[in-house]
């Protein structure tokens, strides 16, 4: 028994297929990503498992019991939404506060105590006294986090919590949520539309795709082992190589370049060089006019003198080529 079972949820909101059909089990201590553009579901999906929603059909069971028909009140987790839904008029102190009063059973010192604790864990104490609009993008989301994870919860509820924030704020977060979610060890699944930070933060990954989920692995899994063509094309980026009437696939990275002398499997002609800093991108032409994109450390794109059309000796090893069932 996992510590959450999703079992063949569906929802429609009209003729809008929001969810068919999706399952997934959660072990207890896992941090999941479940991934998929904008519009797939992500975030229906996890209003249902927090019982904001209701579905059409399927079960919800928590840690062995059918949640199914219990209200969100009755289901024990934290969330934090994209937008960090603090009260303006509270302090930070204040919101921390506010959830942890509405707990039964514990006094007034017990509460304090435990909200003193979490905002210390998000590196927040020395701004407590301080309200919502005082503080940075960050700062008001690392609130939304201390106020989630202040009720000990079973589970953690994640949508999109680094989305409203710039890239560098974004990164260091990723890091800070993954190192509290460890230290706790609280089942966490979080939503996102960025495959990078599912990469990155993920035990495991849900892709999902027009309201059903297309596969669910470790990042390494996913990254290497993609399962349908639209995972393969969603997370990072993949060139598709068909040879004597089959489809495989092959990451930029993984294809190397050899001399004309030496062994290789195709050639192609370079259209275009992308310096990226510590690599170059090559936008390539196959003989029979497909494109393929070659990521190199750009050492190599500099010694071999790489320009536009130059001719490449490319070699695509097997131990790299994923097939593909189905390419469209
Ligand atoms: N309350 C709602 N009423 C009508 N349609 C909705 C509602 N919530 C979501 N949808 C539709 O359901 C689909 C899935 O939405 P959502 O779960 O929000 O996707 P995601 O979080 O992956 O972007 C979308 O087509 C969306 O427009
Ligand atoms: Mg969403």
């Amino acid at each position: 028994m996992s510590f959450l079972e999703v079992k063949n949820i569906t929802k429609q909101f009209g003729r809008q297929t929001a969810l068919g059909d999706v399952s997934l089990n959660i072990e207890r201590g896992e941090l999941v990503c479940i991934l998929g553009p904008s519009g797939c579901g992500k975030t229906t999906l996890l209003r249902i498992i927090a019982g904001l929603e209701t579905s059409d059909s399927g079960r919800v069971v928590m840690n062995g019991i059918d949640c199914t028909d219990f209200p969100a009140s009755k289901r024990n987790f934290g969330i934090v939404f994209q937008s960090y839904a603090l009260f303006p008029n509270m302090t930070i102190l204040g919101n921390v506060l506010f959830g942890l009063y509405q707990k039964k059973g514990v006094t007034k010192d017990e509460v304090r105590i435990k909200a003193i604790e979490v905002l210390r864990m998000v590196d927040l104490l020395e701004h407590k006294d301080k309200y919502p609009r005082q503080l940075s993008g960050g700062q008001q989301q690392r609130t939304a986090l201390a106020r989630a994870i202040a009720l000990s919860p079973d589970y953690l509820l994640l949508d999109e919590p680094l989305s409203a924030l710039d890239a560098k704020v974004r990164v260091k977060l990723r890091g800070e949520i993954r190192k509290i979610q460890r230290t706790l060890g609280v089942t966490t699944i979080m939503v996102t539309h960025d495959q990078e930070e599912a990469l990155t933060m993920a035990d495991r990954i849900v892709v999902m795709n027009n309201a059903t989920v297309e596969q669910i692995g470790t990042p390494r899994e996913i990254y290497n082992r993609p399962a349908t063509p639209f995972v393969a094309d969603f997370i990072g980026t993949m060139n598709f190589y068909r040879k004597d009437g089959k489809t495989d696939a092959i990451r930029p990275e993984n294809i190397k370049l050899a001399d004309r002398s030496g062994v290789y499997d195709v050639t192609a002609r370079v259209k275009n060089l992308e310096f990226k800093g510590a690599s170059t991108r090559i936008y390539g032409v196959l003989p029979d006019l497909d494109d393929i994109l070659i990521d190199v450390p750009s050492e190599t794109a500099d010694e071999m003198r790489l320009c536009e059309d130059s001719t490449m000796f490319l070699r695509l090893s097997a131990e790299h080529l994923v097939h593909i069932p189905a390419v469209i």
